[in-house]
């Protein structure tokens, strides 16, 4: 992903060594110029200094990733902005201001602003490609055993709509090699096959799939391919293009620490005359990716303070944060891989590894482990209960330290 110059683009900006930086939490200043790796603890905690403190330590940041202060801080000024104005906002300034963010957004993500959608979250995207895209009986959809719940459920609504026949694929836990990953998927491949859904990052473990290889070898196969990035976009490095799929959705609440309520779908050019708007739009040509925009009035604060998130996300570097998330990340788990009641049950390969991990403890239920953490430590993480994964999932944040990991690692030996 491109960097650009962050200082210009940030107002209410606090003076710093020779740099102009945007104010933190109670006036705290971005750091300057790059850390010196990943275990640079004092550029970390300057940028933790960004975020509101809590009186816990947060290691559930997979649901949502806080956005920094000064993600909030703009986001309060575009609604003062908003409210202020009212109508007049809404009839001169709207549109060019949602068009700048998109341009902005597009440019960010690699994808030409055309076929970039605003849209609320994963979710919406992921049912207006499968329920606007025309299907018939009996074609079939590839899916995984470790796909998001909420977007089987879609699928699910689909068999029942639309007579598709869904074909699961089964993911090893810890692949051997890429090529085993895609077998799985191509195992399930068939002449009726129309559509594969690929989870770029599986909520469950934080398995992070190859998939420009996967997608590459489905479409060999004429077979469309989804990304469900929610848990990808501004976490992992790559422009949405590259990754050789049809459509793209992603949640900006989640890594690009944008507020609650941002989301993204991409498509093909050639895509958007296919795909029928969940809310019906008879204003723009079939070829105008806003078409799935047309939800009605919204709050308009909260996409424009999408500028600002790529703004402190610059500001960290893309591969200076995923560098940094993979160093927390790997402390604990490799920490608490030698303890013999513990196990992991995600991959500990930094290729398929990111922010987020799960594990189990012998002789302990998730929901018993999490309460433990909690109850005794204040250390806050999520119980995952899935047929196929359960264990504690923790997720680490640009905001978490090494001794908030360290501190995990103590309070399970404790437990
Ligand atoms: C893999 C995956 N897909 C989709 C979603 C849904 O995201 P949202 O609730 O932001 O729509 C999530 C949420 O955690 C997820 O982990």
């Amino acid at each position: 992903m491109r960097r650009k110059a962050f200082l210009k683009l940030m107002p209410g900006i606090a003076a710093v060594g020779c740099a102009t930086q945007p104010a933190g939490r109670e006036g705290a200043a971005m750091p300057t110029g790059r850390p010196r790796g990943p275990d640079d603890e004092a550029w970390w905690a300057a940028i933790a200094a960004q975020y509101e403190p809590t009186d816990f330590v947060n290691l559930e940041n997979g649901f949502f990733t806080r956005p920094a202060r000064p993600v909030t801080d703009a986001q309060t000024r575009h609604r003062d902005e908003i409210n202020r104005r009212g109508a007049h906002y809404m009839r001169t300034d709207l549109e060019a201001r949602i068009e700048g963010v998109r341009r902005r957004l597009a440019a960010f993500a690699g994808t030409p602003a055309e076929e970039l959608a605003l849209v609320r979250n994963t979710t919406e995207a992921m049912n207006i490609v499968l329920q606007g895209l025309p299907w018939a009986e009996g074609d079939e959809i590839v899916l995984s055993n470790q796909d998001y719940d909420t977007v089987v459920g879609i699928l699910r609504t689909l068999v029942r709509r639309r007579g598709v026949v869904l074909r699961e694929a089964t993911l090893p836990e810890q692949p051997r090699s890429d090529d085993e990953v895609i077998a799985a998927y191509l195992e399930h491949v068939g002449p009726r096959t129309k559509l594969a859904l690929i989870t770029q990052v599986i909520h469950l473990t934080g398995h992070v799939l190859p998939v420009p290889a996967i997608a590459a070898a489905l479409r060999e196969r004429g077979v469309t391919v989804l990304v469900d990035g929610a848990h990808g976009f501004a976490q992992l490095p790559g422009d949405i293009p590259a990754m050789g799929a049809d459509f793209f959705a992603a949640s900006l609440h989640k890594w690009l620490g944008a507020p609650l309520g941002n989301g993204l779908l991409w498509m093909r050019a050639a895509e958007i005359p296919r795909v029928e708007p969940l809310f019906a739009d008879v204003a723009r040509p079939s070829h105008d990716i806003r078409r799935f925009e047309h939800i009605g009035t919204r709050p308009a604060h909260d996409v424009e303070a999408i500028a600002d998130a790529i703004d402190v996300h610059e500001h960290m570097g893309a591969e200076a944060k995923r560098a940094r998330l993979l160093y927390l990340r790997q402390r604990w788990v490799t920490a608490v891989s030698s303890r013999e009641r513990v196990r992991l049950r995600s991959p500990l390969d930094d290729a398929r590894a990111c922010a987020i991990a799960t594990f189990s403890v012998d002789g302990l239920t998730p929901r018993a482990l999490q309460a433990a953490l909690w109850e005794r430590h204040r250390i806050y993480t999520v119980a995952i209960e899935h047929p196929v994964i359960q264990g504690v999932r923790v997720t680490v944040h640009p905001s978490t330290t090494a001794a908030d990991v360290d501190g995990l690692v103590a309070a399970l030996d404790a437990v």
